[in-house]
């Protein structure tokens, strides 16, 4: 099968915290690894999302052009996320003239269709630059209740939705002056128009019965609530409007929003244009038989079940108003909108701005990728929000990982290298032996079914109990009591038995731990890698319109996945006595991050 993984691309607005990777990075990354190991032609795609006001803001405040503040913080990202072991086909970016191109397509075809209206709409502007003013950056006193702070688009004191011309004395958040309320031409996507479309497609999603079920009814719901939206601003940092009267036009651009979700298009393309097969993107975006899993935090959804969906329907020419698809033709629709909850910190939430923040860089510097890989994993927000805490970082790795996963493969290493040195040759199997066999085999069936359904908690859970079952036969075993001349070979056949199962418990728990996994397949003899690894690759764009810039992508060979489930080991390996797989964190780390979290 192909499979797009369209993973939500991260604002180029600074460096990622865990809530961001708990979000979209790890969920996906486990998803496509796991896919590629089932056989699947998997696409991975995403990249910086690199307009709108915020970081045209923030670029403001650091006293750097928005190119400079974006080159920057796109190459921290990426450097972040390759490191966290994520393996896209290719990690992109939304400033480049590829990306400009395809959004351009997208919104000229929308229009030509009809469902990209102009229209005049009161909008704020800030005076001194001309910019949009968001309603969130305006600020100013509630008509109703009074309060001084409240925000444009509401008041945090009573509740009340508000307009922003609606404040008393209302003020810009980023310089203090008074915004200017104008009139001002805008474009908008018809949703209305494309709003039976929409239903019929989220009708036959939901009938597959595969989305979580607050993510369809999330979807649902905002359908009933759907009116145009607009896909322009007054901004000079963005995508020029492909019109004429607005293609020169400085002060208007395509809002971030529109041309950010087609970056996972934009970005396939991009991904065929490099390897030189221009139109092998099309597997994965015309063949209505492809899959596409969109993974993303639930602030996403609306964009994802809503307007991607909207600006796909409105290029085909599939709403109201009919019309023709474009020169990329019709393309698929999600499969699924995979989205998970939010992550809280210490019980609190993630907030860059509030000092509460845990970044993926420090994570991974200290602790390298695996503890958190599977804390996200293991406890992550999947379903519900949930809470990341030191404690329980330190207490599941040091339980886990350590004890767990991570003694099961240095005592069975130990006992090979101390007794043959080599992976011996086994005897007549036993019940024992035949019974444990049989659970980690079974266990491929079941972690592969739960992770092709995007259950990654229960399938960690499986396997962490496979481990606790192989852990239960050494118990039983006891092969360190195995000692005289005549218990050798039942020794060895123990042993085999348990390289075997530590092999195959490797491969199962691979999509996870990747990087762990490349460490065990040494212990056991391996040679290289077991799983590939993503790299960073500094490329140069593909268009005159991007002469001079370079900058890094992920990308990586993928081809070299082991096919899920088990595989011999091969009896003569030679195995010596092990380095430990994982580090045991010590108590004190607790303390010692929380001090720096509150720093
Ligand atoms: N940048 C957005 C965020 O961090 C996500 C964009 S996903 C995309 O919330 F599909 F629109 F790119
Ligand atoms: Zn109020």
């Amino acid at each position: 099968m192909k499979v797009l993984s369209a993973v939500a691309w991260p604002y180029a607005n600074g460096p990622r915290h865990l809530g961001h990777v708990a979000g979209f990075g790890v969920p996906s990354d486990v998803f496509s690894r796991y896919m590629r190991m089932a056989g699947h032609d998997v696409l991975m795609v995403s990249g910086s999302d690199e307009h709108g006001t915020p970081i045209l803001v923030l670029a403001d405040q650091a006293g750097v052009t928005p190119r400079e503040f974006v080159d920057r913080n796109h190459a921290l990202i990426a450097g972040e996320l390759c490191d966290l072991g994520c393996t896209y086909d290719l990690y992109t970016r939304t400033t480049t003239a590829n990306h400009y191109a395809v959004a351009q397509e997208l919104f000229r075809q929308n229009w030509l269709n009809g469902y990209m209206v102009e229209r005049t709409q009161q909008g704020a502007i800030s005076p001194s630059t001309g910019r949009t003013l968001p309603d969130r950056f305006i600020e100013g006193e509630c008509p109703i209740c009074h309060y001084a702070d409240a925000r444009g688009d509401q008041c945090d004191n009573c509740g009340n939705q508000l307009e922003p011309e609606d404040l008393i004395n209302p003020r810009s958040k980023i310089n203090g002056e008074a915004p200017q309320f104008v009139q001002t031409q805008h474009f908008f996507l018809d949703l209305p128009a494309l709003a039976e479309a929409l239903g019929e497609w989220l009708t036959g999603r939901e009938a597959s019965g595969t989305w979580r079920p607050n993510v369809i009814k999330f979807s649902r719901n905002i359908l009933d609530e759907i009116k145009p939206r607009a896909m322009t601003r007054d901004i000079d940092w963005g995508i020029p409007v492909p019109l004429d009267g607005w293609r020169d036009n400085p002060a208007k651009r395509l809002y971030v929003w529109f041309d950010a979700v087609i970056g996972y298009l934009s970005a396939s393309i991009e991904w065929a244009r490099r390897r030189g097969e221009p139109e092998r993107w099309r597997e994965w975006w015309n063949d209505p038989e492809a899959l596409t899993y969109y993974f993303m935090g639930k602030d996403n959804i609306t964009f994802h079940s809503q307007i991607w969906p909207a600006e796909l329907l409105g290029y085909a020419g599939k709403g109201s108003r009919g019309g023709e698809p474009g020169v990329y033709g019709e393309l698929n629709l999600p499969t699924e909108v995979v989205s998970s909850e939010y992550l809280t910190m210490e019980g609190r939430q993630f907030s860059t701005s509030r000092g509460y923040t845990v970044l993926v860089r420090d994570v991974l510097d200290r602790y390298g990728p695996d503890g958190i890989r599977y804390f996200i994993c293991a406890a992550g927000p999947e379903n519900q929000d949930s809470n990341f805490t030191w404690r329980e970082f330190v207490q599941r790795n040091n339980s886990e990982l350590v004890a767990g996963w991570g003694n099961l493969v240095s005592r069975t290493a130990a006992m090979v290298a101390k007794n043959f040195g080599e992976i011996p040759a086994p005897g007549p199997l036993e019940p024992v032996d035949e019974e444990v066999r049989a659970t980690v085999l079974s266990g491929f069936e079941t972690v592969g079914g739960l992770l092709e359904r995007h259950r990654q908690k229960a399938a960690i859970a499986e396997a962490m109990r496979v481990v606790g079952e192989v852990n239960g036969y050494v118990s039983r075993t006891e092969p360190f009591k195995l000692k005289g001349e005549d218990q050798q070979e039942r020794l060895a056949t123990v042993l085999h038995t348990l390289v075997q199962c530590v092999a195959d418990l490797n491969t199962m728990l691979a999509p996870f731990l990747p990087h762990a996994a490349n460490r065990v397949h040494r212990v056991l003899g391996g040679e290289g890698e077991l799983v590939p690894m993503p790299r960073l690759e500094t490329v140069t764009g593909l268009d005159p319109e991007d002469e001079g810039r370079s900058w890094p992508v992920i990308t990586g060979d993928y081809s070299g996945f082991p096919r899920w489930g088990s595989r011999p080991v091969v009896v003569g390996t030679p195995i010596s006595k092990p380095a430990p797989v994982f580090t045991k964190l010590d108590e004190s780390v607790v303390d010692d991050e929380l001090a720096r979290a509150e720093a």
